[in-house]
Formats: C-alpha cells, structure tokens, sequence
C-alpha cells in the first residue's frame, strides 16, 4: 500500500478534489489520508460534507482576515509537523491556492513528490490573478507530476521547459464533479431559490470574490447590479455571497432594498450547480463557474480584464468584460434583449473535461510509485 495524501484548504479545492479523493479511495493500491488546511472553514466543511470526506487531518488555519503570508507560514508550520509524525508517499495539491502551494513547498523540503493537478494554467499576468497565476508557477517548479487539464495548459508547461513525460492531460477534475451532482438536482434550503427556480422567471447569477477585485471594483459590480435590477424588473439577480467580509461590505449595500435581488450565504455546491442549471446567464469573476456554467450551456460574463481560461472564451460561450461600471450593465443588458448575441453564447461546450478526470489522474499517480500506467488523455481544447 502506497499513502498518498490529498493536501486542500479552499471551496473550489476541495469541490476539484472531491473526485480524485474518491477514486484514491476506491483503489487497492492506495491509503488516501486527507488533509485539510482549513483556509476556509463554513465553505469547505459544506463541500466535504455533500462528498462525504471525513478529514484525517485539520490544519485549522483560518484566521479572520488572515494575510497571504499566515496562510502561507500556518500551513507550512502545520505539515512539518505533520511529516514529522508521517511521510506520505505523495502529496496531491490542487490549483493555484496559497494552500496548494504552500503544501507543495512543506512537500517539497521534505523530499516528497508533489502531484499538481490544475498544472499549467497561465493568464500571462503575474498581478492578475493575485496571488493565483504566481502560486501556480512556483508549483510548477517544484512538482513531480503536472496534470494539466487541457492541451492548452500543457503547452504552457512545455514553454517553460516542464518534461513532456511529467505532464498528462486529464481533464479538469471539476467536470467529474458537476457531473456527478447537477443531474441530482438537489433541494434548496432556502425556500425563496426553490420559489424562484421553478418559477420561471429568468435569473442573473452572479458570484465574486477575487482578491485584485476587492474594492473600486466590486463597488462598481454593486452599482452596475443595483442599475440591471431597475432597468430589468423582469429579471431576478441572484448572488451567493462570499463569506469574506471585505467582498461583502463593497457589494452589497448598493443592492440593499432591491426586490428582484436575493442575496444568499454560500451555497452547498448541489444547490449551487442546480441554480447554474437554471441561470439564464452568469456574471462571475471565479475560475471554476468559468468552467462548470459553458458545460451546461450558459453564457458567462467575466468580471477580469485576462483569464488562464481560455478555451471557453475561444468557443464563443465567456466573454471578458472588466469591471467597469457601464461596461457590465451594457453586456448584460445586450445578452438580455440581443437574441442572436444570446444564442452564440449559449451553446453547451466541454472544453474542460468529459467526467473521467479522476480516473486519469489515479491512474498517472499509480504509474508514479511504481504499480500502474496511465490511461488515454483527454483530447479536448
Ligand atoms: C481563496 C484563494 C483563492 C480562491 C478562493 C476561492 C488564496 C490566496 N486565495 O481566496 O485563490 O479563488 O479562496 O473562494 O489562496 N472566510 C470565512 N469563512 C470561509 C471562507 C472565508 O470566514 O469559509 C473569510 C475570512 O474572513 C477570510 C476571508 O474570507 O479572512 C478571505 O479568505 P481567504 O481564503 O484568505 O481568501 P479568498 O478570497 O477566499
Ligand atoms: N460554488 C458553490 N457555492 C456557491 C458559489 C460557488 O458551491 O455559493 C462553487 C462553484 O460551483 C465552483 C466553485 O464553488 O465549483 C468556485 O469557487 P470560487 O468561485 O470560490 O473559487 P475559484 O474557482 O474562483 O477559485
């Protein structure tokens, strides 16, 4: 038996983890401990929760508007003494986390191979995402196995002298987990989303919460959204807030008194995809609705001048359109009365992957320690 150890400490990490946990588990190869860093705690306890990971470890980390370095010296202090205790055979980090690469760092002085899954993706722009394109190139630099998600991340690995045998294309692991959970259209708790999505009255979903974002930018997403929900009464805004109080207190009080807006705390990644499969279209500066919403057929609108996720733009269904104040109320308002321009964005595209993600990627790790091969790569964009 070989340990292998999923390192996470993020919604978006662990909802991208969540397959491969559980492919490891299923393997007669390996001893998956999971641990957990706990820079979230509410959203990543729920995603956890709806995949059934029991954590064998909890770093516990999170501090209220904890700095990048805490997060950073907390997680690296936390597996030393970790590794102290037990030496996997591997770590797997995810993405482009302060967590992720924190892990692969302590991984690293510690002379254990790292698994990058989500290797490779670039935006060009070292301040954009901050501080996600730098962690992900310093991951880069010190991983054992890069799994990228699309040939177009490989390429970026390879430009920077990364070994083609060290990188597999799997897919991005967050289709495996859409897939296997918006079919079940599951249940809101609140009871004004389960009014509203059978309604049908169409819904703006928005969700942000990116950190070079924080500020002038998002005060003028709280303008642009308090303007799109006078102009559009027929339209209802649905944003799931962050628990970062920063986001909260820059959006939220131009929206305040609205009533075809409905702000909810995070929800459970169920809720949250069921919601997507209803939107009629999405106003996002996150990375993996950028992904999961193309999949089900829905026009995104991202609030970013770049993205390391260029495929969907290059399919027709994401659209870059900054931050600015007009510029967001503009592109919504066109999305909403241009059918033609509707219709061209909302074709269901994959891009990302086909559900088999983790699959791939258990099977690279087997070939690593020695008791496998890998399987046929993803051969999408
Ligand atoms: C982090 C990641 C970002 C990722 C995002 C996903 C870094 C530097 N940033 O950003 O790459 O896209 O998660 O959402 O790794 N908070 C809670 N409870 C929670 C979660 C957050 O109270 O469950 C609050 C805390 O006040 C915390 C703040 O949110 O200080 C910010 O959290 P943090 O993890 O530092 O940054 P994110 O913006 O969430
Ligand atoms: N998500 C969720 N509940 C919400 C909002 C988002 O489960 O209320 C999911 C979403 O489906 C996606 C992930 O969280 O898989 C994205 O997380 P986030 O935007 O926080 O981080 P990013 O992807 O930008 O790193």
């Amino acid at each position: 038996m070989h340990s292998i150890m999923p390192i996470f400490g993020t919604r978006p990490e662990a909802i991208k983890m969540a397959p491969i946990v559980s492919a490891l588990q299923e393997s007669a190869h390996f001893d998956c401990i999971v641990t957990v860093t706990g820079q979230h705690r509410e959203m990543l306890d729920q995603v956890n929760e709806l995949f059934g990971i029991v954590p064998d470890h909890d770093l516990n980390i999170l501090r209220q508007g904890q700095t990048l370095s805490a997060i950073m010296t907390r997680t690296i202090d936390g597996l030393e003494t970790l590794f102290a205790g037990s030496r996997p055979d591997a770590v797997v980090v995810q993405g482009d986390t302060t967590t992720s690469t924190a892990a692969a760092i302590a991984a690293f002085y510690h002379g254990i191979p790292v698994v990058h899954v989500e290797a490779g993706l670039r935006s060009g722009d070292l301040l954009s995402p901050f501080p996600e394109e730098a962690n992900r190139k310093i991951t880069s630099q010190i991983a054992r196995l890069h799994l990228a998600p699309t040939s177009t991340s490989r390429e970026n690995l390879l430009r920077e002298g990364v070994s083609p045998e060290d990188i597999v294309v799997t897919g991005n692991t967050v289709i495996d987990a859409l897939l296997a959970t918006v079919d079940k259209q599951l249940p809101f708790t609140d009871p004004r989303l389960e009014e509203l999505a059978t309604s049908g009255r169409r819904i703006l979903l928005v969700t942000t919460h990116r950190r070079e974002n924080q500020g002038d930018a998002m005060r003028n997403m709280g303008r642009a959204l308090a303007r799109i929900a006078d102009a559009e009464p027929e339209l209802t805004i649905v944003l799931p807030a962050h628990k970062n109080p920063v986001v909260r207190e820059a959006v939220l009080p131009a929206l305040d008194g609205k009533p075809n807006v409905l702000v909810t705390e995070p929800l459970a990644y169920g809720e949250f995809t069921r919601l997507l499969s209803v939107a009629h279209l999405v106003l996002t500066d996150s990375g993996g609705v950028q992904e999961e919403a193309p999949s089900l057929g829905k026009p995104v609108l991202v609030m970013r001048e770049n993205t390391e996720r260029p495929e969907a733009v290059d399919a027709g269904t994401v659209l870059l359109i900054g931050t600015d104040e007009e510029r967001i109320v503009s592109e919504v308002s066109r999305l909403i009365h241009d059918q033609g321009h509707f219709a061209a964005m909302a074709n269901a595209v994959n891009p990302y992957g086909d559900g088999k993600a983790a699959a791939r990627t258990v099977a690279a790790i087997e070939e690593l320690v020695g008791v496998g091969s890998r399987i046929g790569e993803f051969d999408g964009a």
